[in-house]
């Protein structure tokens, strides 16, 4: 693989960081052995700059490279938080504390971006200010919002951003990415829908609420089969359905069901917002019951921006080599809170491929180690070719 030759020469290190933070999973914003951990590499390295504690426990890093002759930054940025899974693997690395691992790979990201350091800082190969960010929370905490939300853009002066994500299912070694939407949004809604209790033999005297819910439950795939555009995706899922009858006897009197839409633009998601809203109501009111529903913003779908999405492929190109790398691969409906980032700077966000294994968030899903060295050139490469020496 035409890696940089350096990050050959640190792949051991590298992975053995990678697999100590794999024993030591934590969770959401609660990160204290982690940070620890990354803080005291960050020393090591020798980077100029560490500032922890930005978005509750993220850490922003520093490294100036050998010249700043046009005042340019560009930002870096991996997640370091774990997940509520037990783990399945039977590693002799594997998570130290039950009900918590590594499923998602930010072990090998954080990983990857302090691998990067180390290169970044020994070599400073560029002109310019490259500004490491390790976040916090990215499984449904929003850190990547906090981040923001504290000033990471505007106090570091970060003018372009970028991160990646391993990916199960593209062979290690190799990118993808496209330049638009890449990533869904996912946003919650909660319906609560009100009939008339009642006596399971009399039906004519109450209204049926559960038959009501159901009704919605169906209507709600027409949102996306019948309002939404077929070229355009749109996932609707409703994953909770309770009614407040406990008794095979009793006709329930409320239901209370939730759900989450995905969509990769804010166009659709408003429409689906709204059509959720009508077909609840309007379907409840055909009963003779009414329905309510709330509505909870989550990540907003994450969007390449084109002239970034071009850097970040030269990066790709320059590291694995063209016939490894992919640029129009196919959007899909998760969602990642870097999403927040690109709403404040332009930038992108690539694919690293992870080879063979289970899906991410699978209590046997491995992190390929083999993955590290794409990843660490691909983010030193960026700074390089974005901030070159004069
Ligand atoms: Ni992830």
């Amino acid at each position: 693989m035409p890696v940089k030759n350096s990050f050959s020469e640190i792949h051991q290190e590298i992975t053995g960081w990678r697999r100590h933070l794999h024993e030591i999973p934590e969770l959401m914003y609660d990160l204290p052995e982690t940070t620890a951990f990354v803080q005291e590499r960050l020393r090591a390295i020798g980077v100029d700059e560490i500032t922890p504690g930005i978005g509750r426990s993220g850490i922003v890093a520093v490294i100036k490279g050998r010249q700043d002759t046009q005042g340019r930054v560009i930002g870096l940025r991996a997640d370091m938080d774990a997940l509520p899974i037990h783990e399945a693997t039977g590693l002799d690395y594997a998570s130290r504390t039950d009900g918590k691992m590594h499923a998602c790979g930010h072990d090998g990201h954080t990983a990857i971006l302090l691998g990067a350091a180390q290169y970044l800082t020994e070599t400073r190969n560029f002109d310019g200010t490259a500004v490491l960010i390790f976040q916090p929370a990215e499984e449904g905490g929003a850190g990547g919002k906090a981040m923001c939300d504290d000033g990471l853009m505007d106090r570091w002066g970060i003018q372009e951003v970028y991160g990646l994500h391993n990916t199960p299912g593209l062979p290690v070694g190799q990118f993808a990415i496209r330049p638009g939407p890449l990533l869904a949004s996912a946003d919650e809604f909660e319906i609560t829908v009100t009939g008339k209790g009642g006596h399971a033999a009399a039906p004519h005297e109450a209204v049926d609420t559960t038959l009501v819910a159901a009704q919605i439950v169906v209507s709600l795939q027409s949102v996306v089969a019948r309002s939404v555009d077929p070229i355009h995706r749109v996932v609707v899922t409703v994953g909770t359905f309770e009614t407040d009858s406990v008794a095979s006897n009793v006709i329930a009197h409320q239901v209370r069901m939730k759900g989450t839409v995905r969509t990769l633009d804010g166009q659709n998601r408003a429409l689906a917002r709204r059509r959720i809203r009508e077909v609840a109501e309007g379907t409840a009111a055909a009963f003779g019951a009414r329905a309510e529903m709330t509505w909870e913003d989550g990540y907003p779908p994450t969007v390449n921006h084109e002239t970034q999405t071009g850097y970040a492929l030269d990066a790709a190109r320059a590291v694995a080599g063209a016939a490894n790398v992919i640029d129009d691969v196919d959007p899909i409906m998760p969602a990642e809170d870097f999403s927040f980032m690109l709403e404040e700077r332009p930038g992108a966000y690539i694919f690293l491929g992870n080879g063979d294994t289970m899906m991410c968030h699978h209590p046997q899903y491995q992190f390929d180690d083999d993955a590290i060295p794409a990843g660490c050139s691909w983010f030193a490469e960026l700074v390089e070719r974005r901030m070159p020496l004069g």
